[in-house]
């Protein structure tokens, strides 16, 4: 049986959706307030707990042959992150867990002080290589799904938010793909003990992004385009109320003003280990566009 961790969160459903479709028992681990209807109606066996509680993650580890950790950090990424992930890995450890599958984040290793996300999945990639469980860690760019809200505005509105640099490079993943290949890395011999940058197949700059949405909706983009030193300035001042809420941004921050995209080895290797075409952001967006 599989556990899936994150069960409800964009990646985690797409996971124990595609096990279902292939009859595999998974155990998805949820929140009691979380919407898990629709896990719980293709078959998947509902585990209620909260992954701070060491207890709850134990039991839901009981006879688990393969392990998927794809729960977010939430507000907390120590807890999350970084604790719950430990002992993920140490009971599974304990329970002879067949094979653990993390999913990090791309530029995980390039030590961003100022990301505590980004560290804490760095301690924790380290943590299970040296833990003697088999593993798979993928290490994702932005998830294509994070654009749909943003794509029904500009839809709607022809409005887009740009805040950063335009040009800006990343990788987009469709969370559809990546959905495959977590879910596929278990039994993939050629995924055993690997650390693989996972990013969708072409580099785009920020600034394309809604040119991708005028494409498809056939609208004019009305760009308004934030620089980094104004969010800067804003979180700042943020800070001086609320030092925590500044903090929590510092990931965020990140984001905005780093660069997240796969070299074409990269996406060539994913796609030769797991037998697949990764989708471009731009078919993505036009399948769930209708
Ligand atoms: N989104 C991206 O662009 C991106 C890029 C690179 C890497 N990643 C990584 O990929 C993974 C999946 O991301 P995602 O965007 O699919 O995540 P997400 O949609 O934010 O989902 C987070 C999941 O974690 C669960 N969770 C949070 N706190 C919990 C707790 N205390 N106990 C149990 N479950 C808890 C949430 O449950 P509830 O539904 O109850 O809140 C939800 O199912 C994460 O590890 C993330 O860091 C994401």
């Amino acid at each position: 049986m599989f556990l899936v961790t994150g069960a409800t969160g964009s990646l985690g459903r797409r996971v124990v959706h595609l096990l279902r479709e292939r009859e595999e028992s998974v155990r998805a681990f949820v929140r009691l307030n979380a919407r898990y209807g629709d896990l719980a109606d293709r078959g998947a066996d509902i585990f209620v707990g909260d992954l701070e509680n060491e207890r709850d993650i134990a039991r839901s580890l009981r006879g688990i042959r393969y392990v998927i950790s794809t729960h977010g950090a939430g507000r907390d990424a120590t807890a999350l992150m970084y604790r719950a992930n430990i002992e993920l890995i140490e009971q599974s450890k304990a329970q002879d867990v067949e094979h653990f599958t993390f999913v990090s984040v791309l530029g995980a290793d390039r030590g961003y002080e100022d990301a505590p996300t980004f560290k804490a999945k760095r301690v924790v990639e380290s943590y299970l290589q040296g833990s003697g469980v088999n593993y798979t860690i993928l290490r994702p760019s932005g998830f294509a799904n994070n654009l749909l809200p943003l794509a029904e505005r500009f839809r709607d509105t022809g409005f887009y938010l740009l805040i950063g640099d335009p040009e800006n490079r990343s990788s987009i993943i469709s969370t559809d793909d990546l959905a495959r290949i977590t879910a596929d890395s278990a039994r993939n011999e050629a995924a055993r003990q690997q650390v693989l940058a996972v990013g969708g197949p072409e580099i785009i700059q920020r600034g394309d992004i809604p040119k991708i949405f005028s494409r498809i909706y056939q609208r004019e983009p009305f760009v308004v385009n934030i620089p980094l030193p104004l969010f800067d300035g804003a979180r700042g001042l943020l800070g001086a109320f609320n030092p925590d809420a500044e903090r929590d941004l510092g990931t965020l921050r990140t984001l905005l003003a780093n660069e997240f995209f796969c070299t074409s080895e990269q996406v060539a290797q994913v796609e030769a280990i797991y037998g697949l075409k990764l989708e471009s952001l731009e078919q993505f967006l036009r399948r769930y566009s209708g």
